[in-house]
């Protein structure tokens, strides 16, 4: 009883030190030394028991985004009440977090607030864009915002922290989650990675209207083998370090708050456990100070790997190798007080965990408020606000990229025309919210043909044509699919027939890509080829609509059909955004974050691949680096998209032509637009390599810019880069800027072939 009297009392003086000041702002900005003397006094008030609860995550009872949970919810809460649960996921809802965080304030010994943590992706209750889509805008404050949005209803919504951005990069579109990333360079995924970081955790992560942000997953999941999801990873330490790490130390560079390993292993060491990776890497050399968090039961998993033996190992290794927080694997809290009791390992090991967990805690203001983001009311008026909408509308023309518009049968006229919407697709308002739709109302975009109908002033006619077929098991359920009925192909294509123009809408659902879905065919699902190929044999005239989260094989479309838009999953206002590019009331602007194969057989394909030995046919034999049944070159390289109008780059050059090392240089180019309409280009600059101690990419991204250029209108525009950018990570993990020669380009793609060259001496 006087134990508990004077926890109580401690408790409050700590809580009450930061309650006392009224400012808000001030409180927020508390330095980080006071911080770490209240998590060392709060540390020094807690049992063992109640250390390892902090680093126990569990499920909510109601929701699951993982494998079957094997404790019952009973259990859960029993373990909540005794004061054994750090952090939840999958509960929200400012109702919903109030009544768990009530027990784990009012009933437990030390009322440790717990933290919330969700998957908000690309929105919460208003959806963005998936984030391969918003990659695709190379807006960096659009996506700033797009994050913000998110932050602003998670955080009304009673979260504290959500589990993104993912910034894995991959270039293999078989892999379902390419959606969740930004696609296939290291150098736009870093930029992306900053500003999804800035949007989800603002200027002060102790604002109630902010959350922690997460790298994840740490580190190379893109690379699992196959784009096999759970699979292996093989890869070697430049491919790492040049390809794979730079998003992630960029986002420990502006001040995430969290990481999260991965269920993927690394030349043979499940990531979880990996030492090297978390404790020496990030922990060390990148002095991150915030919390890492495992994969929903990946600590329990390196069993199944066969890297620990059991349980009690698998606790071991993660927790030696800074896996701090146990998500959903019921592996710490089964294990780990034996461990630290028999002096397996340290409670130094267990206090350092706690201490990043409480940390966070303080941080968020937990401590001053434990319902602070708790606000029923501010939840209701935040949720789906009309200036989230406007955003995510923005967002999302964006996002959008024009892969083909042969003829300039883009934009559409205004009136007078017969347009045949065709297409399962189009009609769909489920599937633009994509995978991750947090907290959205199912079937609550716009869809196509709504968004068409509500523009110009055209005769709309509609048919499906056919049914998705979605070879996702939770989809699965619900699509009502018939593969043996053509009647409907023969129908649409009598109503296209009849038709000025065709916009047929195919793709991908949204719940075709993601988590869990690989893929081994990329090409149109169910019969929706043969709808396309049925309707052109009557109308030609079509604009294919391609919606889907990740990049599709689409040869046949890309040879035959006139002009293609790149549509992916585009959130809320989908069909919105949608009818302002296809009428021209927004020019589109949006550039491919990943390069679309002609084949499966051609993945990984990415633009920054090295030259090889043997790149050319030069003597026209067979001896050369090619396939013998396709082209090497993609269908749609990295970077490409066109406008409505057309650019026209010259002049490029740099301030001089040798530089040593340590000065800038200066790279300009003017850009022209030429075309009929104000639009917009995303420039960018690539270098070339010419000669390294370690191959070099035929390319790399080094600096992008966005311009906005009137009709007729010319612009000079300038890069500075230092020569840091033509340095690069050696097969040790080293970092080394060569003396030699150096080719810079800039254009509209990766495949410009405007450059120029300097020497570095
Ligand atoms: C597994 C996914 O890999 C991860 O990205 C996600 O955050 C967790 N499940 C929680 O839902």
């Amino acid at each position: 009883m006087r134990l508990k009297l004077i926890v109580y009392l401690v408790i409050s003086l700590l809580v009450s030190s930061c309650m006392d000041n009224k400012d808000e702002k001030s409180t927020r900005s508390k330095s980080n030394m006071d911080i770490d003397k209240k998590v060392d006094s709060l540390l020094a008030l807690m049992t063992l028991e109640e250390k390892v609860g902090q680093l126990n995550m569990y499920s909510d009872f109601w929701e699951s985004t993982g494998p079957a949970n094997t404790k019952s919810a009973q259990e859960k809460f029993d373990h909540l009440k005794r004061g054994w649960v750090g952090a939840m996921l999958n509960v929200h809802g400012a109702k919903n977090t109030k009544r768990i965080q009530k027990i784990a304030v009012e009933e437990t010994r030390l009322g440790i607030p717990l933290l919330f943590g969700y998957d908000v992706i690309h929105g919460f209750k208003t959806i963005s864009p998936i984030p391969l889509a918003e990659a695709a805008s190379w807006d960096l404050d659009a996506i700033q915002t797009s994050a913000r949005i998110a932050g602003i209803e998670a955080s009304a919504a009673g979260l504290h922290w959500t589990f993104a951005p993912m910034v894995d990069v991959s270039r293999d579109p078989r892999w379902g989650r390419v959606m969740e990333g930004a696609g296939e360079d290291a150098y736009l995924g870093s930029k992306i990675a900053a500003a999804r970081v800035r949007g989800f955790q603002g200027d002060d992560i102790g604002a109630k209207n902010t959350i922690a942000a997460c790298a994840k997953h740490f580190a190379a999941y893109g690379f699992v083998e196959a784009g096999k999801e759970y699979n292996t990873v093989d890869i070697g330490t430049s491919t790492l370090y040049n390809v794979v790490l730079p998003p992630f130390k960029t986002a420990a560079n502006v001040g995430v708050k969290t990481f999260m390993n991965s269920f993927n292993d690394l030349n043979g060491i499940p990531v979880t456990a990996h030492k090297e990776l978390q404790r020496k890497l990030l922990k060390g050399e990148w002095d991150f100070k915030g919390l890492v968090v495992s994969d929903w039961a990946s600590i329990k998993e390196l069993i199944s790997w066969g890297h620990a033996t059991d349980e009690k190992e698998a606790a071991i290794l993660a927790l030696s190798a800074g896996n701090d927080m146990d998500m959903e694997g019921y592996v710490y809290i089964n294990e780990l007080t034996d461990i630290i009791k028999s002096g397996e390992l340290s409670e130094e090991v267990l206090n350092e965990a706690v201490s990043r967990i409480l940390r966070l805690k303080f941080e968020l203001g937990l401590f001053d408020d434990p319902y602070r983001y708790c606000n029923e009311e501010l939840e209701s008026k935040t949720l789906g606000k009309q200036e989230h909408q406007q955003a995510v509308l923005d967002m999302a023309k964006k996002s959008i990229v024009l892969l083909k518009n042969d003829n300039q049968k883009l934009p559409l006229k205004r009136a007078g025309q017969t347009i045949a919407v065709i297409g399962p697709l189009a009609v769909d308002k489920d599937s633009p919210l994509g995978n991750w739709r947090a907290a959205a109302e199912p079937n609550s975009a716009v869809s196509v043909l709504e968004g068409l109908k509500s523009y110009g002033d055209n005769t709309i006619l509609y048919h499906k044509g056919v049914d998705l077929v979605n070879d996702s098991p939770s989809f699965a359920k619900e699509a009502n699919i018939n593969m043996t009925n053509r009647q409907g192909i023969k129908d649409a294509a009598n109503l296209a027939s009849k038709a000025d123009i065709v916009i047929m809408v195919l793709g991908e659902h949204g719940f075709q890509s993601g988590e869990a879905r690989s893929k081994t065919n990329l090409k149109l699902p169910g019969l929706q080829q043969e709808l396309l190929e049925a309707v052109y044999k009557v109308n030609p005239n079509i604009v294919l609509v391609l919606q889907s989260g990740r990049p599709l094989i689409i040869d046949w479309a890309a040879k035959h059909i006139p002009s293609i838009v790149m549509a992916w999953q585009l959130g809320s206002q989908s069909g919105n955004a949608l009818a302002e590019v296809l009428y021209g009331d927004y020019v589109p602007s949006g550039k491919l974050p990943m390069t679309f194969p002609r084949d499966v057989g051609q993945i990984p394909i990415y633009y920054n691949h090295k030259n090889t030995g043997r790149p050319r046919n030069v003597e026209n034999n067979v001896f050369w680096s090619h396939y013998l049944d396709a082209k090497n070159s993609p269908l749609f390289p990295f970077g490409h998209g066109l406008s409505y109008t057309v650019f026209n780059y010259d002049k490029l050059k740099t301030n001089k032509q040798k530089y040593s090392i340590g000065e800038e240089i200066k790279v300009s180019v003017q850009i022209s637009n030429i075309g009929e309409y104000d639009g917009k280009e995303v420039v960018q600059l690539y270098i070339r390599d010419l000669v390294g101690s370690v191959t070099r990419p035929i390319k790399e991204l080094k600096g992008f810019e966005l311009v906005d250029l009137k009709k007729g209108e010319t612009k000079e525009l300038s890069f500075v880069l230092t020569t840091n950018d033509l340095g690069f990570y050696t097969n040790k993990g080293a970092f080394v800027i060569e003396q030699g020669e150096f080719e810079i380009y800039i254009g509209g793609s990766s495949t410009t072939t405007l450059k120029t060259k300097i020497a570095l001496k």
